[in-house]
């Protein structure tokens, strides 16, 4: 079947369809399978390049998206912004015209989604959001992949998803989630509630799909009866000088045992990692029973595996 991604940016869960968005988990699904009955390789972007570029550190998405890419034949090659020209104040719009000369894709972790909007723009292939202060779209599709493995379905699962819910994490979880049926519980003070904007389309997407999309002040609101619970750092990348602001505010949203009791018997516990144990997440809980998070993150390969080869292959 050809793939309906081809050729496509993917700079937000937003522009995926709901069935888009299926179809990728399920084939990254499919990929993984193929990958633990020993085909290891898959090459169909044999002869390929991929430009990977950082303004931020990384570990899970630079390592999984170099190994993906090379997994399907491809090479992927890796860049800090100050290697670039960029570094030294070349325009992103001119970046973005001479790489998309040389490369098949070019993958970006930045500081403003506009920096990305700017690359898609003005680069005629395939432009990947590898995380933005808005949107982290990768994780959400491996979140994906996660949930429907652990709990063998998305539409209908409760999502708890507690703290700092106005994060590049958040929104992309919140936009799936609700696209593909889930119940989202945001537990967050007012003001890290996620962006109108985003709150907007899951609330759309929830209309389509069947799911819903709940804002609480109050963790055990949100947690109550959940079969998921999920949280990210209370600062993120860029962020720093809001930390000491941030502990404050987002103390009662640890999730701890005492939070995790609220939730189902069976409740999963999934964070994006890097945690930091202590401060959003205990670390009872991030090395108990609940938790599925290196399950999730190497999931991100096999997600991103079905994204570049829906994006890059016909
Ligand atoms: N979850 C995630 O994106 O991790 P890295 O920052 O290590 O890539
Ligand atoms: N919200 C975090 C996610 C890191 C993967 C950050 O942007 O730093």
């Amino acid at each position: 079947m050809p793939s309906p991604l081809y050729g496509r940016d993917l700079l937000s869960i937003g522009d995926l369809s709901p069935e888009e968005l299926r179809m990728l988990v399920e084939y990254a699904r499919s990929l993984k399978l193929r990958y633990y009955a020993g085909e290891r390789v898959i090459p169909v972007l044999r002869g390929m390049t991929i430009a990977l570029i950082f303004e931020k550190p990384s570990t899970r998405t630079r390592v999984s998206m170099e190994v993906a890419a090379l997994q399907l034949g491809a090479t992927p090659l890796v860049f800090n912004r100050d290697e670039l020209q960029l570094g030294r104040g070349e325009p992103v719009k001119d970046t973005a015209r001479v790489l998309s000369r040389y490369v098949d894709a070019i993958a970006a972790r930045v500081y403003s989604h506009r920096s990305l909007e700017e690359l898609a723009a003005y680069s005629d292939k395939p432009v990947i959001n590898m995380l933005s202060d808005l949107e982290h779209p990768l994780q959400a599709i491996a979140d994906m992949l996660t949930i429907l493995e652990k709990k063998g379905r998305i539409e209908g699962v409760t999502i708890a998803y507690v703290g700092d819910a106005r994060n590049n994490v958040a929104h992309s979880l919140i936009l799936a989630a609700t696209k593909l049926g889930a119940h989202v519980r945001v537990g967050a003070p007012r003001s890290l509630w996620p962006l109108d904007r985003v709150r907007l389309a899951a609330e759309r997407a929830a209309e389509e799909s069947g799911g819903s999309l709940t804002l609480t002040e109050d963790p055990r609101e949100a947690v109550r009866g959940a079969d998921v619970v999920y949280t990210d750092v209370w600062v993120s990348m860029g962020e720093e000088a809001l930390a000491e602001e941030r502990r404050r505010l987002l103390r009662p949203y640890q999730v701890n045992v005492e939070l995790l009791r609220h939730a189902k018997r069976d409740v999963i516990f999934m964070h994006c990692l890097p945690a930091h144990r202590g401060e959003e997440v205990t670390e009872e809980v991030l090395e108990g029973p609940w938790s599925v998070v290196w399950d999730q993150a190497e999931n991100r390969l096999h997600a991103q595996k079905a994204v570049l080869a829906m994006l890059l292959s016909p």
